[in-house]
């Protein structure tokens, strides 16, 4: 198997020099899978067994800030907070320090803000690791370029790949063992009327993570199905995007995330990530189509929904959902 370390050490074979910063900034905004990665080929590396497609969050992500610390270990603060090393949310940050740490006794104070409601469980460990990538190429200028960001990004967080660009994002599976054929590549297209909404119906934690969850997905007897299904989907995405087809695009889109959910429900143990709030919005947005309103959703590996529309139809959505949080992907990017 092929490690974490020995991918690191390729992509900064030509890049180590000496001059280092004392701190560096970043900002990587939060992705939304409109064509969902489920399964690891290799779970080391975080290579899936097929490509993805999703749509970044404008101004919606996490700013982190890497500093070298005065202590004898890493000191993360989330939203302000010191966060216990002992911690799940730490230990990830602390492995992939280690990975670009110059030596054993060097540690680093990690700060990150991220402006993403919390508990709407959009993936903000994909603009966390997006982010601190882009920070640490700062810090050790090291110049990489951005697929390369997406590959390291992506040793993190699988979906943190996707988090290096805005707008649409594809993430090229890749057939490679070490995965330097793994990681983002912007869909240049630009659909400045489409909206995305942030749908939150509930704060609980989610009872399992999608990277515990995601172990157990070539267990379902329709794994097989799945990865039939993402490939005709994402083709069809690409070409609802280029013609501007929102009903296609949106249709697609929803399929997508219910066949996603088939196949975690129908893996062993099962998982269920939909609670019944989840299934009234799901209701709802179903009768508001039947009356006509374009509107679709998406749901990641959790309770929340993510409502696609078009610009036009802005003020029909916001009375159906007052509180959803509206998000104009291509308009006012940082
Ligand atoms: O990258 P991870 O391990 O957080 O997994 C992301 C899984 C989904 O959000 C459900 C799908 C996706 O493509 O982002």
């Amino acid at each position: 198997m092929i490690s974490k370390h020995h991918v690191v050490q390729k992509i900064l074979k030509n890049h180590n020099n000496l001059n280092y910063f004392s701190t560096a900034s970043a900002f990587a905004p939060a992705n939304i899978a409109l064509c969902k990665y489920w399964g690891k080929r290799d779970a080391e590396l975080n290579l899936p067994y097929h490509s993805s497609f999703s749509l970044s969050l404008g101004k919606l992500g996490v700013q982190t800030t890497i500093s070298f610390a005065q202590e004898d270990h890493d000191i993360i603060i989330s939203n302000n907070q010191m966060i216990a090393q002992e911690t799940e949310f730490a230990q990830r940050i602390i492995e992939f320090l280690n990975l670009i740490r110059p030596n054993k006794h060097t540690y680093f104070q990690i700060q990150s803000t991220a402006n993403i409601p919390i508990a709407a469980g959009l993936a903000s460990s994909a603009a966390g690791f997006a982010a601190l990538v882009k920070a640490c190429n700062r810090l050790f200028n090291w110049r990489l370029d951005k697929q390369e960001l997406s590959i390291l990004a992506r040793l993190g967080s699988g979906s943190a790949c996707r988090s290096l660009w805005h707008g649409f994002v594809e993430w090229h599976a890749g057939l490679a063992h070490d995965g330097m054929d793994s990681y983002g590549e912007p869909f240049t297209v630009q659909w400045p009327e489409l909206r995305i909404a942030i749908l939150i119906v509930s704060s609980q934690p989610k009872n399992i993570s999608s990277r515990q969850a995601m172990k157990l997905a070539s267990d379902s007897p329709f794994y097989h199905c799945w990865l039939t299904k993402v490939e005709t989907d994402l083709t069809a995405i690409k070409r609802n995007i280029l013609n501007q087809e929102f009903l296609l695009f949106g249709r697609t889109v929803e399929e997508n995330a219910l066949a996603m959910h088939a196949l975690i429900q129908t893996s062993w143990p099962p998982i269920q990530y939909t609670l019944p709030a989840t299934l009234a919005a799901i209701q709802k947005i179903w009768q508001a189509r039947e009356q006509g309103l374009a509107l679709f959703f998406t749901q990641d590996a959790g309770a929340n929904l993510q409502l696609l529309f078009l610009q036009q139809d802005t003020l029909q959505v916001q009375a159906l959902f007052p509180t959803a949080q509206i998000i104009a992907p291509f308009l006012n990017v940082p």
